[in-house]
């Protein structure tokens, strides 16, 4: 519980302000008071010998890859009110900054991101579901700070080779075109663009893209470079001064609080440009309120961006639930606002990107720690920490060991903050439920008469905001629906005229990308389809399949009927596969085993043991030819399944005794055209 000591003559005010508070039902959380004043650690927050650093926001990376791809299925309301707990400001997360995939076509983490242009002639603004996010978090904030970033790249780029940097204009020509398309279609101004995510920056690259943005007209959009580790890029920017000039921020990866020397020597912006990645529990939200406050105090960090913004991915793909909050369920309605959409809140509702740190920020006696902002207009900001080694675990790196314990903390107010009259308070608590507060506001702090100090008590795993500002709120709607499992029945027959989204609900592409697609010659039943478009393998950011593979259902289905019309485009080597019981997707979809049943061009089909085609449970030839459509029906029941070809029996009773349960899918054998209709799936769990 959180105590305030105050000095004896300020009891009675502060009393008789809790006695008022209480009376309006806002305080239930009652504040303490104690006239002895117990030993405990002093602060400083003054900014009579100058500022900190400029602050530059808290962030959510919607991507790398795929992380938001249920989201946009979501039925209304819920879908908006999602969008309102993370972006809308003095609400729920209220971030600064959204930061989002450029689409490369390749697997990115937990799925593919289409990208604009899939071939080298090919330009489209409107797949995928980023720049409908990010034209959203405008809606809500528009000051909403936009950076883009690749992690993968379509393959005509790499002219044969698995590599983004063979022709620099043209890759820089390639980033350049998605910023322009962003402004041009969709009135979006990118703030910030990044070079390649967590792999090998190019020197010449970066000079290329700062020339070819200015010769657009781009000087106000600023390069983040490397989105990986500091050593390499900080040095390279010492040694070389048109890089140096060229490069606005430099964004590392997990930093674990920590920068390096040759990074501060740079004189550049310090980001923390991704990092938390941590299960959405309590322990999340304390990993990342402790970065919140640790990046800036150990690092120099100004802005810290969390990868990733909504968790709207099958869960049981790779980092399942590693967002701010959950949003996996759009068939329910289901979603869950976890505690680090409210440890945002603590910062995000109490500071914007312009505010300055003060230098007088650092650790608690008794560990935690603490930062204070200003709009240098007088209004301060004070965020105390106190996450205990147990509960503040980060997925990485490492975390030394370091002991937090209840302690007295009294904060001292000089220069223009020494006047200042009141202290709106907002209180989190993470750990047992009994004891748990979340973003709660507390009876306010008068600081009478010049007194110019304050002294809490803190307990391990809280989270105290002190501000001038009054806006601050939190956020609710009515609980959304209950949670179900994916509907056990569902159905697509992809008759979409004018999709909103380029992709059909619930498919989450693992390799290739599957779109709707108008057969414009054709009135009849195959008029509308779903296509998948990559003819080449991207440049990879992962160990992408060699098949290309489209998810969906629910991983804890067993016995499943999957039927679909396949149509192949490619004569003699194309082929396209149904598939149930699939065991693995995102970074391990290479790896995936289920049952596929696969036909060829070549008039042959087979049923295999997994994606890669080395588990090869039966084989034989049948009558199938490219451009023409078949119904695939496979039916998998305990340890056996069977397979027909349009209405007649191909394969019978094949034991089939790993995996127990999975997803089903579509896809094709190789990066080929290949079209998908009447799509159905009836299964238990
Ligand atoms: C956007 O920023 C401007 C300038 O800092 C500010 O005046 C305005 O209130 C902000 N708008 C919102 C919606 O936060
Ligand atoms: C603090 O911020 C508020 C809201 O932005 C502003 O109106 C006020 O002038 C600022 N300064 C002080 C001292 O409150
Ligand atoms: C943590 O600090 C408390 C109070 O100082 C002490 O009692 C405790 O032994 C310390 N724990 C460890 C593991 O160092
Ligand atoms: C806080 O203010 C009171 C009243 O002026 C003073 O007696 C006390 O020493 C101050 N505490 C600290 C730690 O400066
Ligand atoms: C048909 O094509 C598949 C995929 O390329 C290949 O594995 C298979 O051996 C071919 N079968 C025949 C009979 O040519
Ligand atoms: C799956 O089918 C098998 C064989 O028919 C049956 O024994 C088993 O109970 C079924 N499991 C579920 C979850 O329906």
């Amino acid at each position: 519980m959180a105590e305030m000591l105050l000095p004896a003559s300020q009891q009675r005010r502060v009393k008789a302000m809790t006695a008022a508070a209480d009376s309006a039902g806002r305080a239930a959380v009652p504040l303490l008071l104690c006239a002895l004043l117990a030993p405990g650690g002093a602060y400083v927050l003054d900014d009579s010998d100058g500022l900190g650093r400029e602050f530059d926001g808290i962030g959510g990376v919607s991507g790398g890859g795929a992380t938001s791809r249920l989201l946009v299925n979501y039925p209304e309301p819920y879908r908006s009110q999602i969008l309102d707990f993370l972006f809308k400001p003095n609400f729920g997360a209220s971030l600064h900054i959204l930061k989002v995939e450029i689409g490369g076509d390749g697997q990115t983490t937990d799925g593919t991101e289409p990208s604009h242009m899939h071939y080298a002639l090919d330009e489209n603004y409107f797949r995928g579901y980023e720049w409908w996010l990010m034209k959203e978090a405008k809606k809500r904030n528009p000051n909403i700070t936009l950076i883009g970033l690749p992690w993968s790249f379509p393959g005509w780029l790499g002219k044969g080779f698995n590599w983004p940097y063979v022709n620099l204009q043209l890759t820089a020509y390639y980033v350049v075109t998605w910023i322009v398309g962003a402004k041009r279609y969709h009135d979006l101004d990118i703030d910030y663009i990044g070079i390649w995510n967590e792999r090998p920056y190019n020197v010449n690259y970066i000079k290329v893209l700062r020339k070819m943005l200015n010769y657009q007209g781009l000087q106000q959009v600023k390069i983040i470079a490397s989105d990986s580790l500091w050593e390499s890029i900080s040095a390279s920017m010492l040694l070389d001064a048109e890089l140096l000039k060229a490069i606005d921020v430099i964004g590392a990866h997990y930093p674990g609080t920590h920068t390096v020397k040759d990074a501060q020597l740079t004189g550049k912006k310090l980001w923390s440009s991704e990092d938390f990645s941590t299960l959405n529990s309590d322990t999340g939200a304390g990993c990342w309120g402790r970065i919140l406050n640790q990046n800036y105090i150990n690092g120099y960090m100004t802005s810290t961006i969390a990868w990733n913004l909504v968790a709207s991915y099958y869960e049981q793909l790779p980092y399942g639930r590693c967002g701010l909050m959950t949003a996996q369920e759009p068939w329910s309605g289901h979603y869950v606002v976890e505690s680090p959409v409210w440890v945002s809140a603590h910062t995000t509702q109490f500071t914007q990107p312009g505010w300055y740190y003060l230098k007088t920020v650092g650790h608690l006696e008794k560990g935690g720690s603490y930062v204070a902002l200003t709009d240098g207009l007088g209004n301060l900001t004070i965020i105390i920490e106190t996450m205990s080694h147990k509960h503040s675990k980060c997925i990485r790196p490492f975390l030394p060991y370091f002991n937090v314990s209840q302690q007295f903390a009294t904060f001292i107010l000089k220069g223009s903050f020494s006047k200042i009259p009141e202290l709106q308070v907002w209180y989190t608590k993470l750990g047992k439920s009994s004891e748990r507060f979340l973003f709660k506001q507390l009876d306010s702090l008068w600081l009478l008469d010049s007194i110019g100090n304050f002294t809490l008590e803190l307990q391990e795993d809280e989270l105290f905001t002190l501000t001038t500002l009054t806006t601050g709120r939190k956020g609710s709607y009515p609980l959304p629906p209950k949670s179900q499992p994916f509907p056990s029945t569902y159905k697509d027959d992809f008759d979409v005229d004018y999709p909103f989204f380029s992709e059909a609900p619930n498919f989450a592409d693992q390799t290739g990308v599957f779109e709707y697609f108008t057969n414009t010659e054709d009135p009849g039943e195959h008029r509308f389809t779903l296509r998948q478009v990559l003819n080449q393998r991207p440049i990879t950011w992962a160990a992408d399949a060699s098949n290309t593979i489209t998810i969906i259902g629910d991983y804890d289905w067993t016995n499943l009927t999957i039927k679909c019309d396949v149509y192949i485009e490619t004569p003699d080597t194309g082929g396209v596969f149904i598939a149930g019981r699939v065991n693995k997707g995102g970074v391990l979809i290479r790896s995936a085993r289920g049952i596929f049943f696969w036909i060829f061009a070549n008039g042959s089909y087979r049923v295999t043991g997994d994606l890669a085609g080395w588990i090869i449970y039966a084989l034989g030839h049948v009558e199938v030819t490219a451009k023409k459509w078949y119904t695939l029906t496979l039916t998998i029941r305990g340890g056996f399944a069977s397979g027909m070809l349009n209405d007649k029996s191909l394969w019978t009773d094949i034991p089939v005794n790993f995996p127990k349960n999975g997803w089903a899918a579509i896809g094709t054998h190789s990066f080929e055209f290949a079209q998908f209709d009447n799509f159905y799936v009836e299964a238990t769990s």
